[in-house]
């Protein structure tokens, strides 16, 4: 079981964020990546659709004998999980609860802000689980659905993303949110254009990084880390869309190295 891999899905390339930050935290693990570029967005799907979409996904990597899977897609982990682990015999996690535990650490006045796509807010999921923790006190939630095709344009600095933000992001400060939970696998690479829209003292939850820590935790408590000092990842999509590489650089932090396609709905 040590030597299994991590598998992780995504709708589409920003699920790479989440490969980032567990190659970062756990070099010695191997990561097998599957992204349903041919189906992105979820966002704006119903969750009948992404549930059923996340299923394929799954069902792909769960062949690929992984010992972990993490749904690295917001959408997806808003309304699948409970079917993915009905389904998969290997643990499984979603970016929520890690994302929201982190926000309840550090929240000091206990109001927090979440930004996610129309499907992740309408779900209700962040709402949930972040009021289940004690020292959240309101959870202020916005659908941001214009934040995910500004990054694919690679926007990332722009003076038009900066003002979709201050748009965006005026009722959470108008709120008085101290923390804010960027609830989308893209809005971790707009860091920088919040950190001019927002007042100082907000703090920012990449649920990236929170998912990485996550998925370190499990690998301890079941006793599956791999003694590997370097770990390999592979890659596989439903699509090799347009600038498919620069849009995958820029989220992965390097250039993808191989990438396969496969057959949506023969995911067998
Ligand atoms: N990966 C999606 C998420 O984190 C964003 C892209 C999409 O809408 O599929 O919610």
């Amino acid at each position: 079981m040590n030597k299994g891999k991590i598998g992780i899905f995504d709708s589409g390339v920003g699920g790479l964020t989440v490969v980032r930050a567990v190659n970062k935290l756990l070099p010695g693990e191997s990561v097998v990546y599957f992204g349903d570029t041919a189906r992105v967005p979820y966002g704006s799907k119903s969750p009948e659709t992404v549930i059923r979409f996340s299923m394929e996904d799954a069902e792909f990597l769960i062949g690929k004998e992984i010992k972990l899977l993490v749904v690295a897609c917001n959408t997806a982990s808003s309304v699948s999980l409970p079917a993915l682990r009905e389904f998969a015999e290997v643990p499984v996690t979603g970016v929520i609860i890690p994302g929201a535990r982190t926000a309840a650490e550090v929240t000091k006045s206990g109001v927090v802000g979440v930004i996610g796509t129309l499907g992740t807010i309408s779900s209700g999921a962040y709402q949930k689980s972040l009021k289940s923790f004690d020292s959240v006190s309101r959870v202020i939630a916005q659908p941001t659905p214009l934040l995910v095709p500004l990054v694919e344009e690679g926007w990332l600095d722009h003076r038009i993303t900066e003002m979709v933000l201050r748009e965006y992001t005026a009722p959470l400060i108008s709120e008085g949110i101290d923390t804010l939970v960027l609830g989308c696998t893209h809005y971790p690479l707009l860091k920088n254009a919040l950190s001019k829209v927002l007042v100082e003292d907000i703090r920012l939850v990449d649920s990236a990084e929170s998912t990485a820590v996550e998925v370190a935790s499990i690998l301890d408590r079941k006793d599956i880390r791999s003694d590997n000092i370097h770990g390999e990842n592979s890659f596989y999509v439903s699509d090799i869309p347009l600038k498919f590489q620069e849009i995958a650089q820029r989220f992965l932090g390097k250039a993808v190295p191989l990438v396969t396609q496969i057959e949506v709905g023969e995911l067998h």
